[in-house]
């Protein structure tokens, strides 16, 4: 894997500050490039057992580090303030808001399968922390592989998905499914990852001939959330519950329902029982999984406008059926569904706040970059100075450099 343009010189500057900061052997640095990742089709269905596409993305997170003979972890961040600093021995409990709560999961999460008898030090640099883009899981899993390589233990990707998944679940409190590891994990350039969260099975969807050229538009709303406080897990309990009485209604009841346990048949046959938000979550995820079998058909017969219309049709639903926008967030699909060149386009990740992602001509992607942005400008100025509107192509999965 190589390193992307922009990311030379930060990696570069990561280095650097390893041997300054903490008088690190520069000759022990390595470096950890974990991808942010985009899911055009499948969202909020992972954590029902569903089917997901994703892909990594040419930016990411990066972390510099090396190894320290005591069993003792010291960060610094070039995004975030002050220095974290943990005994492996004896690991904090999280600590709300606080930007070394990933590498205290990480430790944990990896103690509670492997002894990790050396720490490390590192600094770390992501400039893509908005939310959307799955950060979070990028940065559990740069510190899952550093940690993993200073203790010189072999992890395979299916079991560091698990283990990023007990970061977010277990450690910060969220309850999502394994999209944003796997699509950081697995993901190969200009491939479209499709993953089956339930039986974990995976594989890489190769562009169909004649696929055009295409960018990957990134437009932020500049509302900044942790999505352990937005309504996300209220969703999967709206699921579940849905779930619960479609499972009841076939004969399975089940006591950890999910959607996914269920065919199509069965809720074409079923789904009159349920009413309000759980009956708007079901017909999100069962329009979405006809979607994502739709989408890898088209990606695979390189049809970029079906699949680009697919993208946009589960924007609509997530609007109307998931309802996990907010007014900011839907004027700016809007505005990228209306922009010269776009396929399509969706809320990027959970979708409470963060960024939306679209999928656009190579030719016409600065041009559209710059209307959105305006325009976006114009209907939100409080928020435009921390909107900008990035063109990203797709990228490979995360790696020890
Ligand atoms: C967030 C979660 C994922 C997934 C998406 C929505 O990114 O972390 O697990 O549910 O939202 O598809």
């Amino acid at each position: 894997m190589t390193l992307h343009d922009n990311e030379i010189d930060c990696v570069e500057e990561l280095r650097n500050q390893v041997v300054e900061r903490f008088g690190a052997d520069p000759s022990q640095v390595r470096v950890v490039r974990s991808p942010y990742r985009v899911c055009p089709l499948g969202a909020h269905v992972d954590h029902q057992l569903g089917q997901v596409t994703a892909m990594a993305l040419d930016q990411g997170v990066v972390l510099a580090y090396a190894p320290t003979n005591a069993a003792r972890v010291r960060l610094a961040s070039a995004d975030f303030p002050g220095e974290v600093a943990f005994d492996l021995a004896d690991v904090p409990a999280r600590s709300q808001g606080d930007w070394g709560n990933f590498a205290r999961g990480a430790a944990l999460a990896l103690q509670s399968r492997y002894v990790l008898h050396r720490g490390l030090v590192g600094v770390t640099r992501g400039r893509l922390a908005e939310g959307g883009l799955s950060s979070s899981a990028a940065v559990g899993v740069a510190y899952l592989l550093a940690l993993e390589h200073v203790n010189s233990l072999d992890v395979s990707c299916e079991d560091n998905i698990d283990l990023d998944q007990a970061i977010e679940n277990g450690y910060l409190g969220l309850r999502n499914g394994i999209l944003d590891q796997a699509a950081i994990l697995l993901s190969r350039q200009d491939q479209l990852l499709h993953l089956d969260c339930a039986t974990r099975q995976h594989r890489r969807v190769a562009p169909g001939p004649g696929l055009a050229p295409y960018r990957i538009l990134i437009a932020f709303s500049g509302l900044r959330q942790a999505l352990v406080s937005t309504d996300y897990n209220r969703r999967v309990d709206e699921c579940q519950a849905a779930a619960r009485v479609l499972l009841d209604a076939v004969g399975r009841p089940a006591s950890d329902p999910r959607l996914g346990r269920l065919t199509a048949a069965e809720y074409a046959a079923h789904g009159r029982l349920l009413v309000g938000p759980p009956a708007r979550r079901a017909a999100h995820f069962f329009g979405e999984v006809a979607r994502v079998e739709q989408g890898v058909q088209a990606w695979q017969a390189g049809d970029l406008a079906t699949f680009g219309r697919l993208v946009t049709a589960s924007g609509e639903s997530s609007v109307s059926n998931y309802e996990c926008g907010c007014a900011p967030l839907i004027d700016l699909f809007r505005l990228l569904v209306a922009t010269p060149g776009v396929y399509g386009a969706r809320f990027s990740g959970a979708g409470f706040r963060g960024c939306c992602v679209a999928l656009v001509e190579a030719d016409a992607a600065a041009a559209g970059a710059a209307r959105v942005e305006s325009h976006y400008a114009r209907l939100h100025p409080d928020l435009a100075a921390a909107a900008p509107v990035l063109v990203c192509a797709s990228g490979d999965g995360a790696c020890v450099l």
